[in-house]
């Protein structure tokens, strides 16, 4: 048996942000209103998207500044101020980090519990949340998961339950055209890895590879072009393929990479979708034995070569590391990364090869 999940309600495409007012009213009057540090005011979309939503009447409390890659006292902090105004949903229009604090922030006020009683089960109640994801990667705005960081034991974790995943989800890719080179370079190989990890784990269906090769091959042949040659067609193209990986890895989940990637952030602050393009390769490469060969071929005539060396050269135009010695200074504790990866069971179960304690080690001993 198998199920599919995903948002309530999917709207993309250019000027599809315009409906966020319309989609709003169905759940309430009374919103928060996350958003990042400053992109959106940038862009000029935030007071633009803030006047549609006084047009309606809704009454909005703006949390903006959410800080990258939130952690337990930053939710905590966001907790307070959201308890207090009492709204009827959140609005998040950002990255993975801002759509995943308003995942935590709904649950935390549903539940009445703490992030640590609902670590590890699936969480059942939240308050309904519309994701407007602002850059073209993490697939936040599909998933029924949320990353936190606990900082006393430099540590990520996942929560995560069907309520988390968002009602709406509004894919206007013009949101994602003012992101800067390194934020496009690093969410959109997350995304590759998505797409990639969803096709190749043990949970693949039919179904969901329908979603990830899709995503896989419009993620390969339009990266270079959207980011390094800025083509708008290209960016309009890698901003639904992020959306299409994101549904991928909520109906299959992700597998070794993103285990391996956690405690890279968790303990040496590597940004996401960096760790993951430093792993892709050499998980590639552990895995090629075990590949079906059809998909194998698949990834082999789309790439035209051999899938570990065609994503170095991927990398290497993108202008992103390849080693953890690039980006991490000092050394590297590897018995420690293996012991939190290790941590990750429901991604590690759910690589295609079976994977030992040693192989975990010898892969990051792989990249370093
Ligand atoms: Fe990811």
């Amino acid at each position: 048996m198998a199920l599919l999940e995903l948002p309530q309600r999917i709207i993309y495409g250019l000027d599809s942000i315009n409906q966020l007012p319309v989609e709003a009213v169905a759940f309430g009057k009374k919103f928060s209103f996350f958003c990042g540090e400053s992109s959106l005011k940038r862009s000029g979309f935030f007071n633009k998207i803030l006047d549609s939503l006084d047009k309606y009447g809704l009454e909005i409390q703006v949390i903006s500044g959410i800080t990258p890659e939130p952690d337990i006292p930053s939710v905590d902090d966001l907790l307070n101020r959201v308890k207090n105004y009492n709204p009827d949903g959140i609005i998040a229009i950002g990255g993975g980090s801002v759509i995943d604090s308003a995942k935590i922030v709904s649950a935390l006020i549903a539940t009445n519990k703490n992030i640590f009683e609902l670590r590890g089960k699936e969480i059942e109640e939240a308050l309904p949340i519309i994701a407007v994801p602002t850059t073209a990667g993490t697939g936040s705005e599909a998933t029924r998961f949320a990353v936190v960081t606990d900082p006393e034991i430099r540590d990520k974790f996942l929560l995560f339950g069907k309520a988390l995943l968002p009602k709406v989800a509004i894919v206007d890719p013009e949101l994602t055209f003012t992101m800067s080179v390194i934020i496009a370079s690093a969410t959109g190989i997350d995304a590759l890895c998505h797409a990639i990890e969803s096709f190749l784990s043990r949970s693949s269906t039919p179904y969901t590879d329908i979603w990830a090769k899709e995503a896989i091959e419009i993620l390969w042949n339009n990266l270079v072009p959207a980011i390094i040659g800025n083509s708008s067609p290209s960016k309009e193209k890698v901003s639904y393929a992020a959306f299409w990986a994101g549904v991928a890895i909520n109906n299959t989940k992700t597998t070794l990479v993103h285990a391996m990637s956690r405690p890279l952030g968790g303990i040496y602050n590597v940004i996401h979708g960096i760790a993951n393009g430093i792993l892709l390769p050499a998980y590639l490469r552990y895995n090629a034995p075990f590949i079906p060969h059809e998909k194998m071929n698949y990834l082999k005539y789309l790439m035209g070569g051999y899938p570990p060396e065609k994503v170095e050269e991927l990398l290497e135009k993108l202008n992103l590391p390849t080693r953890l010695s690039q980006v991490i200074r000092g050394e590297i504790d590897i018995q420690i990364l293996v012991n939190k990866a290790k941590e990750a069971q429901m991604n590690i179960s759910n690589n295609i090869r079976q994977v030992k304690e040693e192989d975990i080690y010898y892969l990051y001993e792989e990249v370093l």
